[in-house]
């Protein structure tokens, strides 16, 4: 099938590139000239394990290509995925002016069929304003008055891909879901999708839309709940890890997406609870559940950043070494990374940072401000008067410990996703503080 993507961002071009390796012929769209410029030259503009190699294999068999133009994407292709970006407007609403920019460009171009997929996350009912867009924008001879006499469909089909491992998850999806209006555009998104043989539930527009809000919401609040159990584990001797395995072995709980940390972030998570909440507020629910997860979330900073400042003591003139600096462990994304905020915070209370993280520097040294970067994590710890882990790269288990206390000027661990061998650290002499893993 002819498949364009409009939006080559980590959605899209994962999307894009693992589409054709499934089989299809695929063009990529970007706005941004020098993305697409490096896109056609093999580059990446993203860290995503395993991509570059898919990614390479299907523009040698002729599968992919990119172009910075909708209108030749849209005269190449039956089904358009849109991919574009979301951002939060102030209001904590998605700004959809991308969208429907896209989906005008789109219309612009139709001279037959074409399916619209919605890919991005979207709030609900977007799906019957991409439908009134390109009812509105299609060439003038395709309508009359305000009606389409063009053949066309709108679909909504969410994406649960997990940066770190998106190839991985887009290869072997838990499910697929079609939210959809005609028989032909679900026939047309199986097809498309025949290869993964994964489990496929079809409903309308908008509950494909919720299903998409609802399930990164419920994911963000199973995080914030075992952070609010760890705040308690911290007080009353109990260690956290030991109550989320107990838990997890509930079938009806699961383990998943039950460890306790500096709080969840990423470009996803954050922007989605923000998003739903001012969704259910539009709709006239006040969702407070939702916003108590939000709330834990803040805290959870806060708190490690004030446990910091009560084993440190004055912050003034102290040096702090960090490990991992992105959002999550295998990406180099730093989007609303937990650990801008805090580095923020220490740097207020007068602390001096050096960081190290395996893949995020780039990306980092754009947004950090007066921090050092430094080339490994034994050059992080040198001369610190502690150590934050903020990031679980696997990276970091490898490091001789003994190596990282002997450069240190204290030997204090403050590690942040409970990542690191407690045990043996406080052997080696260490002071180690995780998460809810009793009185620190
Ligand atoms: C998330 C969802 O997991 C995907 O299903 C969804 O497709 C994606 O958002 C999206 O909407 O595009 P992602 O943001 O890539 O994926 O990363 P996650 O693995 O979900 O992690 C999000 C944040 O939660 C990270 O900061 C991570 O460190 C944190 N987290 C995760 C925890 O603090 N504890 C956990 O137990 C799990």
């Amino acid at each position: 099938m002819n498949i364009a993507i409009i939006g080559s961002g980590y959605v899209g071009l994962v999307t894009g590139v693992c589409l054709a390796h499934i089989g299809h012929r695929v063009i990529c769209v970007d706005n941004d000239p020098q993305k697409v410029k490096k896109l056609k030259k093999g580059g990446i503009p993203i860290y995503e394990p395993g991509l570059d190699v898919i990614m390479r294999d299907c523009v040698r068999k002729k599968r992919l290509s990119f172009s910075g133009s909708i209108k030749d994407a849209t005269q190449r292709s039956t089904v358009i995925f849109i991919a574009v970006g979301t951002p939060p407007k102030s209001t904590g609403d998605a700004d959809l002016v991308y969208v429907e920019n896209v989906v005008r460009q789109i219309a612009e171009n139709m001279d037959s069929y074409r399916l619209i997929v919605e890919k991005s996350t979207v709030p609900a009912e977007t799906g019957n304003k991409i439908r009134r867009t390109v009812e509105l924008n299609l060439p003038r001879k395709f309508r009359k008055g305000n009606q389409a006499l063009l053949d066309f469909d709108v679909a909504s089909n969410p994406e649960f891909l997990k940066e770190g491992s998106a190839v991985h998850d887009f290869m072997n999806p838990n499910r697929l879901v079609f939210g959809v209006e005609s028989k032909k555009a679900e026939k047309v998104l199986r097809e498309i999708y025949k290869p993964l043989k994964a489990k496929v539930l079809v409903t309308n527009i908008a509950s494909a839309e919720m299903i998409k809000h609802a399930s990164n919401s419920f994911l963000a609040m199973k995080i914030s709940f075992i952070n609010a159990v760890s705040q308690i584990c911290g007080r009353v001797g109990a260690d956290v890890l030991n109550v989320a395995e107990g838990m997890g072995l509930d079938k009806r709980i699961g383990r998943a997406f039950l460890d306790p940390g500096v709080g969840y972030g990423g470009s996803c998570f954050p922007k989605d609870v923000d998003a739903f909440i001012r969704l259910s507020e539009k709709s006239g629910y006040d969702f407070r559940l939702l916003k108590e997860v939000r709330r834990v979330n803040e805290e959870q900073r806060q708190a490690f950043v004030h446990l910091v400042e009560d084993k440190l003591w004055n912050l003034k003139e102290k040096t702090i070494g960090v490990w991992g600096l992105a959002f999550k462990p295998n990406t180099d994304d730093m989007r609303n990374a937990a650990s801008v905020e805090i580095l923020q915070k220490l740097q207020q209370e007068g602390a001096k940072i050096k960081a190290y993280d395996p893949r995020a520097m780039a990306n980092a040294g754009e947004i950090l401000r007066g921090v050092a970067l430094c080339a490994s994590p034994y050059a992080a710890a040198e001369d610190c008067d502690c150590l934050l882990l903020l990031t679980e790269w696997d990276e970091f288990k490898n490091v001789d410990l003994e190596a990282v206390r002997d450069v240190m000027r204290q030997p204090v661990v403050f590690d942040g996703r409970n990542f690191l061998d407690g045990e043996k650290l406080k052997s080696l002499g260490f002071d180690y503080y995780g998460i809810g893993r009793g009185k620190a």
